[in-house]
This record gives C-alpha cells, sequence and structure tokens, in this order.
C-alpha cells in the first residue's frame, strides 16, 4: 500500500467510525417527524418542466409569459403548466406575475441551463381527464377508478375510511349549518356525528332527518350501532339522480377534489336538481387554494389529487367557474 493510499484509508475509516456513533435512532426519529409523503411532488414537478423546457422558456421571455403561451410552446396543457408551475413558484423556483402568468428569477436560469436542461421532450403532456384511465391505472395496471379499487380490496378501504375521518383534523365543527342535511359521499359518517353531537337537540326538536349517503359497499361496513338512529344510511351513486329532493342542506366534502371537471359537473348536476332554489344550500367542504402564492404543501397536494384519481385542489377562481358553470349562484366562500 503506498503513503497516499494509506492516508485514504485512514481518512476513510475515520469517516466510517463517526458514521457509525451517529445515532442511527435519533436521525430516524428526526427524520420520521419531519416525513411528509408529498414531498416527491415538488422534484417530479421540477422534473416535468426541464422535460418540457418551461425554464428555458420562461427565462428567455422578455416580459412575464402565460401558461397558454408556455402550452403554444410547449404542447402541454395549459392547466397542466399552471399546475406545475404553481408549486415550483411555492419553491420560488419561478416566480408568479399574477394569475397563470410567470417570470423567471435565478432559481429558473440555472434550471435553463444546458447541463440541467438535457432532459428529453414528451409530447402528449395533459392533464389526466378520465379517473379511470390515470397515473394509478398504469401504476397498478388496473381499470378501475382508485375507488373501485380499494372497494375490491376491504382492508385497504377500511384504511382509507379511517384515514378520512381524521382529515377534518382538530378544527372545531358546524360553526353554522342548516337542520336537515344530506351527507354526500359521506364515508363512515364521522362528519354527520359530529353535526349531530352539536346540533342533536335543535334537529330533534324539528324533527329533521340526517342522511348519509355512500356506495352499499363503504355503508355496509359502518355496524348499525355506530350512528344515532336519526342518521339515516341511504346508499346512493352520486353520479344518478339524487333520491332526497329539497332538503335544506346537501354537504360534498373532499368529494369535488376527487374528480376531473366533467365529473364534478355531473355531480353537482344531480344536487342543483334535487334543491329547491333559496332554500336548498350547497356546501362544499375542500382546500381552496389562492389564485396566487399557493404555498408548497398546497399546491403539492393539488399534484396528489391529479395522481389519485385525476382530481384536483382548486383555486378560488377556479371553483367560482366550476361553480358558475354548473349553475349555481350567491356563491360564498368562509374559512374553517
Ligand atoms: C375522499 S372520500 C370523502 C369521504 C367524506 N366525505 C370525508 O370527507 O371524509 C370520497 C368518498 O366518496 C365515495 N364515493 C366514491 N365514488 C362514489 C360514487 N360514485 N357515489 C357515491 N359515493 C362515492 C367514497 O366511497 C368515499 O367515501
Amino acid at each position: 500500500m503506498t503513503e497516499s493510499m494509506a492516508n485514504l484509508a485512514e481518512d476513510l475509516s475515520s469517516i466510517l467510525t463517526r458514521v457509525q456513533n451517529v445515532n442511527v435512532e435519533e436521525i430516524s426519529k428526526d427524520a420520521s417527524a419531519r416525513a411528509d409523503e408529498t414531498k416527491s411532488y415538488t422534484s417530479i414537478a421540477a422534473r416535468n418542466a426541464v422535460d418540457l423546457n418551461l425554464f428555458e422558456h420562461i427565462s428567455s421571455a422578455p416580459t412575464p409569459i402565460s401558461s397558454e403561451e408556455l402550452s403554444a410552446l410547449t404542447n402541454a396543457e395549459s392547466l397542466l403548466i399552471s399546475r406545475i408551475l404553481r408549486l415550483l413558484a411555492s419553491v420560488r423556483f419561478v416566480n408568479e406575475a399574477g394569475e397563470d402568468r410567470w417570470t423567471a428569477n435565478e432559481t429558473t436560469r440555472a434550471m435553463a441551463s444546458p447541463p440541467i436542461a438535457a432532459g428529453h421532450w414528451i409530447t402528449k403532456y395533459k392533464v389526466p381527464l378520465e379517473p379511470n384511465d390515470g397515473f394509478v391505472q398504469y401504476g397498478l395496471q388496473t381499470k378501475l377508478n382508485i375507488f373501485d379499487y380499494m372497494y375490491s380490496i376491504p382492508p385497504l378501504l377500511q384504511d382509507f375510511n379511517l384515514c378520512m375521518g381524521n382529515a377534518h383534523g382538530e378544527r372545531e365543527s358546524w360553526h353554522y349549518c342548516p337542520v336537515v342535511l344530506v351527507d354526500v359521499g359521506g364515508g363512515k359518517g364521522h362528519d354527520m356525528q359530529a353535526f349531530h353531537s352539536a346540533f342533536q337537540e335543535k334537529i330533534s326538536k324539528e324533527q329533521g332527518t340526517l342522511v348519509l349517503e355512500d356506495l352499499p359497499q363503504v355503508l355496509d361496513a359502518i355496524p348499525n350501532d355506530n350512528l344515532p338512529s336519526s342518521i339515516v344510511k341511504m346508499p346512493h351513486d352520486f353520479f344518478t339522480e339524487q333520491p332526497v329532493k329539497g332538503a335544506r342542506g346537501y354537504l360534498v366534502h373532499h368529494i369535488l377534489h376527487d374528480w376531473p371537471e366533467k365529473y364534478c359537473h355531473q355531480i353537482l348536476a344531480h344536487l342543483r336538481k334535487a334543491m329547491i332554489p333559496d332554500y336548498s344550500k350547497l356546501l362544499i367542504y375542500e382546500l381552496i387554494l389562492p389564485n396566487t402564492g399557493a404555498v408548497e404543501m398546497q399546491a403539492r397536494y393539488d399534484l396528489v389529487m391529479m395522481t389519485f384519481s385525476g382530481g384536483m385542489e382548486r383555486s378560488r377562481s377556479q371553483w367560482i367557474k366550476l361553480l358558475e358553470d354548473a349553475g349555481f349562484c350567491n356563491i360564498g366562500f368562509m374559512s374553517t
């Protein structure tokens, strides 16, 4: 062994000793405390932007460039470009100059440099529009949409329902609400139970009915004694006619974000037909992204929904457009 090799071996062995002395348990505790399962979406978005040459196009534009203009340059759909760039803007890979308008910063220009941008170009960049032809179907080689897929694997469905019951977090429930409520796609009934506990006296006085709707596979799995007697379980596919007409309120919580536009319109059309004008209210409980300046977590969730089911976390203006196009008016927003 030469002297330099010996020195190198010594250096390596001292590095190894240091590595071995690190408290692995502490590191993994720390890592899992910070674990964030959606983090990889940010690097996936960056990789897609490189593939599409977005950084170069934005860097060479003399004035803010819109997603529409980028779409014309790249052949990728402008909505998909906005959704990718919204996430990248939240971590300052690009600057947001307005709604769906972008400018370059130093990171954008670095990302546009040839060694980084030497990716390849894919010509059919599109937002998935069919819930049975998206990322999950590609990955799992199935034709089932995400819900039918979960219904086919009972332990997976059980975990999903458990997880959805917690998605509301620790926030207080139901500051205001109509008395008679239909929870459309209500899962195992956690929202209805929260509503019932908050308003049971009022409900019984006015003899209201609470209706919990979901597909039979989900409702059948709820033990009967899990729900108060005033909550009626009603199997219903929300792509078909709404059986409860003229209720005071219809709640859709974490439903519309699961579905592409065309399917949201079908769900909304059935609800609208069942509603009485100036009396019934549609209550949508979802994430509302700001039109500009979404934080990273919000923008990542949007891409999570795109992967999960071809769905989407919508911005305030995207919500307004969806609802107005579906014929709703008097749209209001409130935060929880
Ligand atoms: C994301 S979960 C939301 C559950 C609940 N609303 C919540 O916020 O916790 C979506 C729900 O939609 C239900 N669902 C999916 N497709 C449906 C359909 N065609 N008709 C009725 N419910 C459906 C699922 O079974 C699931 O309970």
